[in-house]
């Protein structure tokens, strides 16, 4: 039986930054997760706070690619939640030898840099990755920055992650500022959307056929709040009843 999504809760959060942590059931090995919002909403920081309990079902074993290298040890481009575990910086080569050592089983947990200014090089940069990742098993993998490169020129490698990743024990999560970002194949795979701000017209659409109505609220974010949707089911924050801002 799958399990049931809980609400969203509030837990000790930053007060300054007034966090709202979003408690969600593990991944399962056949879920693809979206995170979407328009630029600085918060969606890498949200990301990187939740990234234990998005790889709940494989402890130890988290492959980011990661261009803007905001994730591994040391990165310093933006601040990083208390939470965030302890990736490893690697470029596509280490991370090649990283994915040999450790295979399908053992400790993994890798942020593999690779921003190519050539579009042409940063698709050929993925495609290596994407070949790496093929002989990986058991692991939470989490693409950021999904929507830089031109969707024709890397829809299908995305696709063929949406697709496969399942028979390769490898949840995924997708990271992009617009959902028309974001290859229709690999959209309908989603079994859970976070998503920040958006207001294109294309993208409140995009994100109707997946989530229902409550795309329409997504016009009226403001920065770092967010409305998560679970294929199971929406669900309000508690807080709302009363009025309150649930969504941090
Ligand atoms: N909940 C939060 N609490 C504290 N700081 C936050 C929070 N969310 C985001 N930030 C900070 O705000 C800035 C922008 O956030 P983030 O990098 O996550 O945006 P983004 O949506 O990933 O943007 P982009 O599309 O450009 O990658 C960062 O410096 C980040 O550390
Ligand atoms: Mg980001």
């Amino acid at each position: 039986m799958k399990p049931r999504p809980r609400p969203i809760e509030r837990t000790e959060a930053t007060p300054a930054a007034k966090v709202i942590r979003l408690t969600m059931p593990a991944m399962r090995d056949e879920d693809v997760a979206v995170v979407l919002g328009k630029r600085g909403t918060g969606k890498s920081y949200w990301t990187k706070q939740h990234l234990r309990e998005l790889s709940g079902a494989h402890p130890g074993r988290i492959v980011v690619w990661d261009p803007m290298e905001e994730y591994g040890e040391g990165s310093d481009r933006t601040r990083n939640p208390p939470q965030l575990p302890a990736l490893q910086s690697a470029d596509i080569e280490d991370f090649g030898a990283l994915a040999e050592d450790a295979h399908t089983r053992g400790p993994l947990m890798v942020a593999v840099h690779a921003w190519q200014k050539r579009k042409t090089d940063r698709v050929e940069a993925f495609r290596h990755f994407t070949a790496i990742l093929e002989e990986c098993r058991n692991l939470l993998l989490v693409i950021d920055e999904a929507g830089s490169i031109p969707r024709d020129n890397w829809a299908d490698e995305i696709e063929h992650i949406a697709t496969r990743s399942r028979h390769w024990a490898m949840p995924v999560v997708f990271v992009a500022q617009r959902a028309v970002q974001v290859p229709p194949n690999a959209r309908e795979q989603a079994t859970r959307i976070v998503s920040f701000r958006q207001d294109r017209p294309q993208d409140i659409d995009a994100l109707t056929e997946r989530m229902g109505p409550k795309a329409e609220e997504l016009r009226h974010l403001k920065r770092r709040q967010f409305v998560a949707w679970f294929e199971e089911e929406t669900f309000d924050a508690p807080g709302e009843q009363h009025g309150e801002n649930h969504r941090a």
